[in-house]
């Protein structure tokens, strides 16, 4: 600061303004919001929730405080994804990320810090290990909702080698999404501190304004053989088939109907008149329990696809593959002809 004015504040240079300012907008710095607030009312974070929720979790859970890595204890409430979340020194040397698959995941120092903490927290693996023994189309009292967290991204991404799916034996599914040499990482499509995407990077290589309308795949995958439309329209649909057999299955099959509210975790809850309003007991909204390991796992993959905005982008091809495999496993005990519903894997 000069020693006397008059001086003009908004003639003196901030370093690093434009990334605080991009930052400063972006979700990564909204402390206003459900992903940081969520422990207010206990007074501290727990080491498991704290090192995708708040900056000093996370350089606690990778030693970048000078902690061995890890995480063990629990974090004050109030942090964000602060910039020395991902410009701490150490975060170069962190070179591989175990995913929750247990599949271990090298990483440059770019993404080391996104693959951490948007790799959800359930894998296809977890599923598996859920079901695993219990009769397919049986009610187990053992069972019950898995989540694989929110905005996934970087799990999505890397597809059927980093399982965040469920994956039916015997199937094959698509690997990492490389995309195009320069749009292969993060950053290369995300500002990496307002998060947004600059709509020129697509520009160089696709046409159209919004990157929901972009398409290269001249297979229609949801049967509608409208290739016109944005690849996210067809495995967007193809949700919507899964979500409607799912309704089917779990009155049909399970014994009772199902209703999803995305707005209150844990999401599915029991509607055993049908009358399409959620049961009630006590008071409180009575969850699903009539789970069987055939409307798990595809509740689950149905719930892997819609947790990432960005899936069809981030791997549209394992999306597709998820879902089409999920619809084929319902249609089974349901009587449904896929060939009818024209769908394509
Ligand atoms: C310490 C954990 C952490 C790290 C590291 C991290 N994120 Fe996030 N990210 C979050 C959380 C938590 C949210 C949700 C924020 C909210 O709801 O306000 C989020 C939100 C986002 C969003 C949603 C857009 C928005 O404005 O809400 C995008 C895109 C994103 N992150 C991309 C990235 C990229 C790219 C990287 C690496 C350069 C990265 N994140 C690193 C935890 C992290
Ligand atoms: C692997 C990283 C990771 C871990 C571990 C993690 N979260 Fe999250 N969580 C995220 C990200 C990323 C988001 C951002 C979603 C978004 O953009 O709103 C999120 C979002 C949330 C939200 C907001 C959901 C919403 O509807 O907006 C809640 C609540 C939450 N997490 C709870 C937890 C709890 C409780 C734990 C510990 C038991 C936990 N998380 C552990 C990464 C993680
Ligand atoms: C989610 C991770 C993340 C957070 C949080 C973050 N940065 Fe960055 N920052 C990066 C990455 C990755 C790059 C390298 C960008 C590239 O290679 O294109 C970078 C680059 C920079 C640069 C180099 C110039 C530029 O803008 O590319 C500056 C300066 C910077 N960051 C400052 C900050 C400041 C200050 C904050 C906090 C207000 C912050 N960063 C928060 C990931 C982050
Ligand atoms: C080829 C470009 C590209 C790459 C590479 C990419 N993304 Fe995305 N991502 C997008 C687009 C496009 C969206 C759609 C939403 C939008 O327009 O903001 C998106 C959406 C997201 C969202 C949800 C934003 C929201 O609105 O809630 C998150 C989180 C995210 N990406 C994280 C990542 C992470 C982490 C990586 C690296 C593992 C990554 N992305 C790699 C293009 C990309
Ligand atoms: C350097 C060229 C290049 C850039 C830049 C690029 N893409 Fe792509 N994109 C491709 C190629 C090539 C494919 C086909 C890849 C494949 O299927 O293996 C593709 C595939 C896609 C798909 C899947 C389409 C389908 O029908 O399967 C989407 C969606 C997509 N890109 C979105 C984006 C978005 C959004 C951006 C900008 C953030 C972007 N791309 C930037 C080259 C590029």
């Amino acid at each position: 600061m000069p020693n006397s004015g008059p001086f003009s504040p908004e003639s003196i240079r901030i370093p690093n303004a434009i990334a605080i300012g991009n930052w400063a907008r972006s979700g990564h710095s909204d402390s206003s919001t459900e992903a940081f607030r969520h422990w207010d009312e206990d007074g501290e974070i727990p080491a498991t929730c704290a090192t995708c929720h708040s900056g000093s979790g996370f350089r606690a859970f990778h030693g970048l405080d000078g902690s061995a890595p890890g995480n063990d204890q629990a974090v004050a409430v109030g942090g964000v994804v602060d910039c020395e979340t991902c410009h701490s020194p150490g975060i170069a040397e962190v070179t591989e990320i175990t995913l929750p698959s247990g599949v271990v995941h090298p990483v440059n120092g770019g993404e080391a810090a996104c693959t951490t903490c948007h790799q959800g927290r359930a894998a296809g693996t977890t599923v598996a290990g859920a079901i695993s023994g219990l009769e397919e189309d049986t009610v187990s009292a053992d069972l019950g909702f898995i989540n694989p967290h929110y905005n996934i991204g970087a799990a999505t991404m890397l597809g059927g080698y980093g399982q965040v799916g469920y994956q039916y034996p015997g199937k094959t599914y698509s690997g990492r999404f490389l995309h195009a040499k320069p749009v292969a990482t993060c950053v290369s499509c995300h500002d990496p501190h307002s998060l947004e995407i600059t709509e020129l990077t697509c520009l160089t290589c696709h046409q159209a304004d919004d990157p929901m309308d972009i398409r290269i795949s001249r297979t229609s995958y949801d049967g509608s053989g409208d290739v016109s439309k944005g690849i996210s329209a067809d495995i967007e649909a193809n949700a919507e088939v899964l979500m409607e057999m799912i309704g089917e299955y779990a009155a049909e099959v399970a014994g009772t109907p199902i209703i999803y509210d995305g707005a209150h975790y844990p999401y599915f809850y029991a509607d055993s008149n049908a009358d399409g309003v959620v049961d009630q007991a006590e008071g409180r909204a009575t969850r699903y329990a009539s789970w069987t390991p055939r409307l798990l796992r595809a509740v689950y993959n149905w719930k892997v696809v819609t947790a990432d905005p960005g899936i069809f982008v981030h791997n549209p091809h394992y999306a597709l593959e998820l879902l089409y495999d999920s619809i084929e496993d319902l249609s089974g005990p349901l009587g449904a002809d896929m060939a009818s519903m024209g769908l394509v894997r």
